[in-house]
């Protein structure tokens, strides 16, 4: 799959068949992950990984919107690191633009995933950093479920040239 084509068909995969995917698969998405573009070049991703099913499911019951967890084969959680952020607010999107490449890869290699978000939501961020005791200086940012996609979603057409609101030549 080329580049043109990731970008027009990924879409965000909640229902996976519950096969598993090898660690050294979503470190591959991961590498390609961490080619997205930083301020100051800080990248200040951090990742931690889990396959283990009862961490699954406990996230599901912490998030709100993370029912598909459980069927999931991995979650991905992308944090970001306060102490590296160059200035305040970028490092949320250095790991925005991380978790982009990351859903990119997954989709590239055959798999399905859905960003879960967690930053800006408050609450969301304090049940994530206790339930993976994260040190002061990571901020938790988002979850990618990841797994074998159980479906095949439709394309969809988002080009809506009336949003590009000004040229100048
Ligand atoms: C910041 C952000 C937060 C999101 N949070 C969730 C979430 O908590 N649960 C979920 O199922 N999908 C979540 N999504 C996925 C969106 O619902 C999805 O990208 C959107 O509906 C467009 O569909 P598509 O990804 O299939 O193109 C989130 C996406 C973003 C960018």
């Amino acid at each position: 799959m080329d580049i043109f084509e990731a970008l027009l068909t990924r879409r965000s995969i909640r229902e996976y068949t519950g096969e598993a995917i090898e660690k050294e698969k979503i470190i591959e998405a991961l590498k390609y992950a961490m080619y997205a573009p930083s301020a100051h070049n800080s990248r200040s991703w951090r990742f931690i990984l889990t396959s283990k099913k009862e961490h699954l499911i406990k996230i599901s019951e912490i998030h709100p919107y993370a029912k598909m967890l459980p069927n999931a084969s991995w979650a991905v959680l992308f944090c970001n690191d306060l102490d590296a952020e160059p200035t305040e607010g970028y490092g949320a999107l250095n790991v925005a633009a991380c978790i982009e490449n990351f859903l990119l890869a997954i989709h590239g290699m055959g798999y399905g995933a859905v960003w879960i978000g967690i930053y800006p939501r408050k609450q969301r961020i304090q049940a994530i950093k206790k339930f993976f005791e994260l040190p002061d200086n990571l901020l938790p940012i988002a979850i990618c479920s990841v797994g074998v996609p159980a479906i095949k979603p439709t394309t969809v057409d988002r080009y809506e040239p009336e949003k590009i609101l000004k040229i100048y030549e």
